[in-house]
């Protein structure tokens, strides 16, 4: 008899997007005229740019031609591409890095949610709470967690609240972790930590043995100065961190897949002996085992991004997309709204008014506006009462859900 894993029998619903897209549905199968605009789920409106675009056909031609076909690529990625994250993405941060402790991927969730494989299964995690369901998700199916109990959270998780009262910042855990979390700029509270704020964390880590998982995949969005896009502009991360980032909301990859994930030689975890064991060398383990790379056509158009023509392009994206998060946030702030976010990330956190739920935030603004996004309470129990709009929407379509929900909410 075939058994299967019971760690999902653990999960209490479908996953967080695919709830969101079935309401939808539902609501357009009742609704068929209803002219809705989706600024739920992260994912861009504009397209891939020019320089992209070029560099993705002319590799497309070279697979066409037997003197320039490739066959399976290097697992790890091309150092075409490694090459360049580092010259471009970490040099100009002080931050020097070999092309071994670069691993290009097809997305930064995937990456999120396989690095633990590479982890003891008695490790305790610590999440920031609202928290990017991925982290969370991927932890129980691992067999990480105890059930999913009353307060809508899973035993033996640590949940590091992020609200009001701290500034939507996590406090240090006040019992013993060994996997942090933590994503900034955050998805979905578009909040940032200061220097001096994560300094603390990779302090934590290193006085505690335990590995900080950092997503990066919003640092393209920064406006503001002294907010790390790397962790490993802190001193002493490259010891206990690896970093994640992704190029599907900095250059339109949601469809296309390319991200990359830095593992320094330095960050070690340990067997039950105490001794230590570069983490590097087990993820390339793990890599070279479960993953065939991403396709040749795939990286070249994101190698495509650092040369001048790509950056220029991609920079007018990201311009575009943080004027949409302004034109959010001032439209809330005028109507009414208290709001987060939005500054240095293409997210805005609200709070839902007259302490409504999250759910029937969703459920009124989809029936009355039209307008799809994300309950809070989607992301952790401190998101109940909260709801987040991403920025990535077209600027016709963000002007139009600002102005329905001042005129209909
Ligand atoms: C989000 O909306 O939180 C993101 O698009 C999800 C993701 O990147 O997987």
């Amino acid at each position: 008899m075939v058994l299967i894993n019971e760690n999902y029998l653990k999960l209490p619903g479908s996953y967080l997007f695919s709830e969101i897209a079935r309401r939808v549905n539902q609501f357009k199968a009742e609704n068929a005229d209803a002219d809705i605009i989706r600024l739920g789920i992260g994912d861009v409106t504009r397209p891939l740019s020019p320089a992209i675009v070029d560099a993705m056909k002319a590799a497309v031609d070279e697979m066409g031609r037997a003197e320039s076909f490739r066959g399976y690529g290097p697992e790890q990625g091309y150092e075409f591409l490694s090459e360049k994250i580092i010259e471009n993405d970490y040099k100009p941060l002080g931050v020097e890095l070999n092309t071994d402790e670069v691993f290009i991927s097809d997305g930064a969730k995937t990456d999120t949610a396989n690095f633990p494989d590479i982890l003891g299964v008695t490790n305790i995690i610590a999440v920031t709470d609202p928290v990017y369901p991925v982290y969370v998700d991927s932890n129980v199916m691992a067999g990480r967690t105890g059930a999913f109990n009353a307060k809508g959270q899973f035993d033996g998780i640590v949940y590091l609240p992020c609200t009001e009262e701290n500034g939507m910042k996590p406090q240090l855990p006040t019992t013993k972790v060994d996997m942090i979390y933590l994503c900034f700029p955050n998805n979905p509270t578009g909040m940032t930590l200061t220097k001096d704020e994560l300094k603390q964390w990779v302090d934590y880590a290193r006085d505690n043995k335990a590995l900080i998982l950092f997503d990066a995949a919003y640092e393209a969005f920064i406006q503001e100065e002294n907010i790390p896009r790397s962790i490993y502009e802190i001193e002493g991360a490259r010891e206990v961190a690896v970093e994640f980032r992704s190029y599907s909301k900095t250059a339109g990859f949601t469809g296309t897949r390319c991200a990359y994930t830095v593992v320094p030689k330095e960050v070690k975890a340990y067997d039950s002996q105490g001794n230590a064991h570069s983490l590097n060398s087990f993820w390339l383990r793990r890599q070279t085992t479960k993953f065939n790379g991403v396709s040749y056509p795939v990286q070249a158009a994101a190698a495509a991004i650092y040369s001048e023509a790509g950056q220029k392009e991609i920079q007018a994206n990201i311009r575009y997309y943080m004027d949409n998060a302004t034109i959010i946030r001032e439209g809330l702030i005028n109507a009414g709204y208290k709001v987060f976010g939005g500054v240095n990330a293409p997210y805005i956190w609200l709070k839902t008014p007259d302490n409504v739920s999250s759910w029937d935030f969703f459920d009124t603004l989809l029936n009355q506006a039209n307008v799809v996004g994300t309950p809070g309470a989607g992301f952790g129990a401190s998101g109940e009462g909260y709801f987040r709009l991403t920025a990535f929407g077209t600027r016709e379509n963000t002007e139009k859900a600002l102005e329905r929900i001042r005129t209909r909410m």
